[in-house]
């Protein structure tokens, strides 16, 4: 029997009070733009974001799809992170369906660009390069474990960019999480990004949904791409709902997530075969190496002990996430000691 899922903040379930909430929403067709529990939901991100305006979108990866295509035309070049998610886990929509090459610029430790290396990517502009239209960063970095970039890394990244007229787009996928962390209004990290999408079904518990933050016009521009994608959605009221007492109620718990997952690494470091940089543990994501190509083999063990853990051949992640408490913190970390004893370093 499943205990405990730590395999991704994905997994965790709306609260009752969300639940309660999609049931008795206000409705009405989102496509004429008159759901009116989809427009607070747009208005409250906008403002909580410092843009204009807002767009519900069906997921992280359409959100960062909308923004890439709405920013940048066929054949133009974005700008990513080696280990960002648009480049690695989007299945290469916006080349595939934008024909928007991506172009993978080195991230550090924790994620961040050096602005240099941006600087030298966009310039200068030169007829045997397809130019230059944007430049993507994440935050909070998720492939390296979590960390939360203050305003201050992502300010100089985005500055490099701007300098050569990019325009900015933040994946901001857990960007409450760094906000949570960093003890930073989430407008202030999201300051110099043009456009910011946040994800309402990972940290904030909802079931569904992202949603894409500008100005007006680029918001209007997104929801013609949603619209192309099939995107645009009816009574997105029973899904915006949710996302409304999310806003309310999920960002300051994430706290706890924090803690938990600060407990989860602190423990796992004395066990043998583990390498963790517990620095890096500043969010969320728990991720660390285990022996070469033992990833699967403890993955299955921990789940024959209840736990799920999500991760590859070396190396693995722990996500706590609203539903998981210190108690399932312990069980997991029981099933660890279990499991790597046997595996040994
Ligand atoms: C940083 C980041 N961006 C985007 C996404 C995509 O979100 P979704 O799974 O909702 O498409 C994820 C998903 O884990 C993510 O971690």
């Amino acid at each position: 029997m499943i205990r405990v899922d730590l395999r991704s903040d994905t997994v965790s379930h709306p609260s009752p009070e969300m639940r309660k909430a999609m049931y008795e929403a206000e409705l009405g067709d989102d496509v004429y733009g008159d759901d009116p529990t989809t427009n607070a939901l747009e208005e409250r991100a906008a403002e909580m974001l410092g843009k204009e305006a807002a767009v519900i979108v069906s997921s992280g990866t359409q959100s960062n799809l909308v923004a890439l295509l709405a920013q940048a035309g066929r054949g133009d070049t974005a700008l990513v992170g080696t280990t960002s998610h648009i480049l690695n886990a989007e299945a290469g929509g916006a080349s595939a369906l934008g024909g928007i090459v991506l172009m993978p610029i080195q991230t550090g430790e924790r994620g961040a660009m050096d602005p240099g290396v941006i600087s030298a990517a966009a310039a200068p502009r030169d007829h045997h390069k397809a130019p230059v239209g944007v430049l993507c960063v994440e935050n909070t970095q998720n492939m390296a474990g979590g960390t939360a970039l203050s305003r201050e890394e992502i300010k100089v990244m985005a500055d490099a960019g701007r300098q050569h007229g990019l325009r900015v787009h933040m994946d901001g996928a857990r960007l409450f999480n760094a906000a949570v962390a960093l003890e930073t209004p989430a407008a202030e990290l999201a300051a110099d990004a043009d456009s910011v999408g946040f994800c309402l079904s990972k940290g904030l518990a909802c079931p569904i949904g992202s949603v894409l933050c500008g100005d007006a016009d680029f918001i209007e521009e997104a929801r013609r791409w949603r619209k192309m994608l099939g995107g645009a959605m009816r009574q997105v009221g029973v899904v915006a709902a949710a996302g409304v007492v999310a806003l309310d109620s999920m960002i300051d718990r994430m706290a706890d997530d924090h803690a938990n997952a600060r407990k989860l690494a602190s423990a796992i470091a004395e066990m043998p075969g583990i390498d963790i940089d517990l620095s890096n543990v500043e969010t969320n994501i728990v991720r660390f190496g285990v022996p070469a190509h033992r990833g699967n083999e403890i993955q299955s063990r921990l789940k024959d002990e209840g736990v799920l853990i999500n991760g590859g051949d070396s190396d693995l992640r722990f996500v706590p996430h609203y539903g998981i408490d210190s108690e399932d913190i312990d069980i997991a970390i029981n099933a660890m000691d279990k499991v790597m004893a046997e595996i040994g370093g």
